[in-house]
């Protein structure tokens, strides 16, 4: 069968990089203990897995002490902590109008509970004014929730400009790095971030089930665990510990996950944080060129390969978005996904809800050649969408 050309990174990378499936199956056939647990040589080395992993993830993000970062299955995990875990009724939050739906849901569901959403609208390109953060602060306000990068249009939000609002007004600055976490450079001191929720899985090239929050230094104590139970210490007590990262890591974590985000992280390490971030810009802003010379296609977003990810929304007249994605994959073996991509408030703010577009996110592994034959299939499809239907 011939190789895929995989335009699906956003949701998932793929393919991993071979010592991400090489620590894995390591781990399965020479470690495979349970860490932390029953002290024996094969537990110590399951328990070094983790702690190995958890202090490359640390270096990545700026983290000084790794023991304040904790492994999630997955950013929406993570976010859950982060957000039902830290507000209480009469808390204020902002929020952006890009936000993926593991932030929105979880803000509704609070807000059922007391908790009050102000949700700053974006411009139609995604793109959000750190003045209107500013203008929408109150007394009561807990928390900033934002994305580093919508994932429907890829669009870099001003992450460090919100930061220092936060700091300066003593306000909790929550950031999902599920798109920009080993793309774009993140340091949690020089940005100010008290909370960042990352996931595994997309551009850290770990497997699924992977994620992770950093909590800075004295949150802890104001944010309650999801699930509670054996974590390897204090055993003896039937109290759930309170300190890091115990209390947010009960039960037996996904070790062969984290060897695998382990080496995923070395990866980017070894290749360069900047070379990655280049080869994707390359490929975006070709795929933009390349859909905004088609008659009949209509790109969102920013268009600026240096104010996003690789993350292109667009739809073509007379298709709608699932018609488009499904002949990309069977008739000319793209992966796209098309729809809302769990993001309905971004669609709002784009102006594409609830029809949504088609997304296409090249990753690290494509070759220029692959876009161009992206961008021959996408003409093809536009032509056809311009036919009479009969
Ligand atoms: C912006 C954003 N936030 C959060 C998530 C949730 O990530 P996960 O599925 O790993 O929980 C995603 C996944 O698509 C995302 O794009």
């Amino acid at each position: 069968m011939k190789r895929p050309i995989y335009m699906d990174n956003a949701a998932t990378s793929w393919p991993k990089p071979e010592e991400t499936l090489t620590a894995m199956a390591t781990y399965a056939q020479s470690v495979g203990a349970n860490p932390g647990r029953s002290g024996h040589s094969m537990s110590v080395d399951a328990g070094r897995v983790i702690f190995d992993t958890r202090e490359a993830a640390a270096d990545l993000f700026g983290v000084i002490n790794p023991l304040r970062l904790i492994f999630t299955k997955n950013a929406t995990e993570a976010l859950n902590i982060a957000i039902l875990g830290l507000l209480k009724p009469g808390d204020h939050v902002i929020t952006s109008g890009m936000e993926h739906n593991s932030v929105m849901r979880p803000l509704k569901a609070m807000e059922k509970r007391g908790v009050e959403v102000s949700v700053i609208p974006c411009s139609s390109s995604g793109e959000m004014n750190p003045d209107d953060v500013n203008r929408a602060i109150m007394t009561s306000t807990r928390a900033i929730y934002l994305t580093h990068a919508s994932n429907v249009t890829g669009t870099i939000m001003p992450i460090s400009e919100v930061g220092t609002i936060a700091r300066d007004k003593e306000i909790i600055f929550c950031v999902d790095a599920a798109q920009t976490a080993g793309v774009i450079p993140i340091n949690v001191e020089e940005m100010s971030v008290d909370l960042l929720a990352f996931t595994g899985h997309k551009s850290l090239f770990g497997p699924q089930g992977t994620g992770g929050l950093y909590i800075r230094d004295g949150l802890e104590g104001k944010i309650s665990p999801l699930t509670m139970g054996g974590t390897g210490s204090s055993s003896e007590s039937l109290e759930h510990p309170d300190f890091l990262p115990d209390k947010f890591e009960s039960g037996t974590p996904n070790t062969i996950g984290i060897a695998g985000l382990g080496a995923g992280i070395q990866f980017i390490k070894r290749t360069g944080i900047e070379k990655i971030r280049k080869k994707e810009q390359e490929l975006t802003a070709m795929l933009i060129e390349g859909i905004a010379s088609i008659p009949g296609a209509t790109l969102y977003g920013c268009r600026d390969e240096k104010r996003q990810t690789a993350v292109i929304s667009f739809n073509i007249e007379g298709m709608s978005p699932a018609e488009v994605a499904l002949a990309l994959d069977e008739e000319f073996n793209i992966m796209s996904r098309p729809g809302l991509q769990c993001a309905p408030a971004a669609h709002h703010t784009t102006g594409t809800f609830p029809g949504g577009t088609v997304r296409l996110s090249p990753g690290y592994f494509l070759e220029k050649e692959d876009v161009e034959k992206c961008i021959v299939a996408l003409e093809a499809l536009a032509y056809r969408g311009k036919e009479p239907h009969s």
